[in-house]
């Protein structure tokens, strides 16, 4: 039989190789090859000599002893897992170091243990007296939370294999375990991959749910193991800019629930802090009254957002002019730009353009691309847009605004927070119902948008001008060679 000869892994993103090379063709990185032993972690002795043994199997409509899923009591934290961990499943939280992985823990696991679960924290990078200090800082001190320091695999596997199984597991962080059964350093991937599976292996036998925390390396992936993310049932990636307080913690893999909800929360000087209504807080410091700003009114999930887009256009003194987009997918405000430019008749080629997506949020839907157009055309001709109106829609490379799911929620939205208008897609007028509570404002192409914002830009700009009809290129030209 041939022999798998992969035997080379890169300890940073797990690529195999047959024989040794200086540089990981995957990822780039040097020296970063270690040799493996290439049948995996499982010992010689078990492999060959155990015989298959019979098991039972089972119907689908088989009873669980305990409710399937445990709900952490945090809402914004049930929203993300689907409504709450699942018996047996493990999931991955991934985070840059400092966003306050533990601290969310902390809280989920204080408050699972204060309902009378038994739930288990094992910190592999802090000591107890640490762990302590931060429950007693958040005022947790009094829950019953099972508190350990360890890395080995094995010992830990061992304890919580005596008395109840444990309802939850927090594995802080996967990093830092090692296992016996291969020899590699704790923290690369073998050794990652190997104790994530030991522990996975923990967690169907019990039915325990696991957590496991992951680092996140500086071009965004859970360090070294992609592998984990393969393994396990969940991953789940808490982000936030560094300098706000907003956190938000989205599902990137979810085997038992949605993988589009975002849980919003707030960093305090007592530990992180729900947010329910998280249009509230990305639209609390809004530059009223600035070109170059539309509000967008989103979906993430099933829950409406609304969020500040903000542009700037000016005029470039380099041969190549800049595009820089935060928040936003930079090929969606390219395809965005070239409609402008090709159907609108409003020429970028000689600006620099930035577009921030405001609070530290980050948007996926195609439905910004009309707040997005909305705020650049506004920068670009120094018009403030109303501020009383939300923008959304998706445009198609013809220049045509298409309609976008779930109207009827965005506008709800807009108008809880006290907006007046939309500016949508014609074809959703219908949808939006009679009692939207705003002023529709249907546009069914991008040429209709941009005349209406230069014309703002030419009442402004002279009082006595009539107002203009129709989008002018001239005015768009402005500052071009
Ligand atoms: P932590 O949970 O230790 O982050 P991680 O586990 O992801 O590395 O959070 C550390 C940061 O959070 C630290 O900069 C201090 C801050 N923090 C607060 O602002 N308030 C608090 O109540 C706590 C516990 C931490
Ligand atoms: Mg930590």
């Amino acid at each position: 039989m041939a022999k798998n000869t992969l035997s080379f892994v890169c300890q940073n993103c797990g690529a195999a190789y047959n024989r040794w090379q200086g540089k990981c063709d995957a990822c780039g990185e040097w020296n970063t090859l270690a040799e493996e032993d290439a049948t995996g972690s499982v010992p010689v002795s078990i492999r060959s000599k155990r015989k298959g043994r019979t098991f039972a199997l089972e119907s689908l409509a088989g009873k669980s002893p305990d409710a399937p899923r445990l709900s952490s009591g945090m809402t914004e934290l049930d929203r993300v897992t689907g409504g709450g961990f699942v018996r047996g499943s493990v999931l991955l939280v991934g985070g840059d170091p400092g966003i306050g992985k533990s601290t969310l823990l902390t809280q989920a696991t204080s408050m699972l243990a204060r309902a009378g679960h038994r739930i288990v924290y094992i910190s592999g990078e802090e000591a107890v007296a640490q762990v302590r200090l931060r429950a007693e800082r958040l005022g947790l001190s009094d829950a019953p939370v099972q508190l350990a320091a360890e890395t080995s695999v094995e010992d830990i596997v061992s304890t919580l294999s005596e008395g109840a199984v444990p309802r939850l597991i927090v594995i802080d962080s996967i990093q830092t375990m090692w296992t016996d059964t291969v020899e590699s350093a704790p923290g690369t991937v073998t050794q990652v991959r190997a104790s994530a599976q030991a522990l996975i292996r923990f967690a169907k036998k019990t039915g325990a749910a696991i957590i496991l925390v992951g680092h996140v390396t500086k071009d965004g992936q859970i360090a070294g193991p992609r592998v984990v993310e393969h393994m396990v049932d969940a991953v789940l990636s808490f982000e936030g800019e560094g300098s706000q307080q907003f956190r938000i913690l989205r599902a990137v893999k979810n085997r038992f629930g949605p993988t589009d909800e975002i849980g919003v929360f707030e960093m305090t000087g007592l530990g992180l802090r729900e947010v329910t209504n998280p249009s509230e807080l990305f639209l609390s410091e809004r530059d009223l009254g600035t070109p170059g700003t539309a509000v967008f009114a989103g979906i993430e999930g099933t829950r409406p957002v609304l969020v500040e887009l903000q542009a700037l256009v000016a005029p470039t003194s380099l041969g190549t002019p800049r595009r820089a987009v935060v928040g936003w997918d930079p090929s969606r405000l390219s395809m965005v730009l070239a409609v402008l430019e090709a159907h609108c008749g409003v020429k970028l080629s000689g600006h620099d353009v930035y577009l921030n997506v405001a609070g530290g949020l980050r948007i996926h839907e195609p439905a910004a691309d009309l707040a997005a157009a909305a705020a650049l055309v506004s920068s670009l001709v120094n018009a403030q847009l109303p501020t009383d109106a939300v923008y959304f829609g998706e445009i198609s490379l013809s220049g045509v605004v298409r309609p976008v799911a779930q109207t009827p929620a965005r506008l709800k939205e807009a108008a809880k927070l006290g907006f007046s208008r939309a500016v949508l897609p014609e074809s959703a007028r219908g949808e939006a119902g009679g009692d939207a509570g705003l002023a529709l404002n249907a546009v069914n192409s991008l040429t209709t948008l941009v005349a209406e914002i230069a014309a703002r830009g030419s009442r402004r700009g002279d009082a006595n001008a009539p107002a203009e009809k129709n989008a002018t290129p001239a005015r768009f030209r402005r500052g071009e060679g």
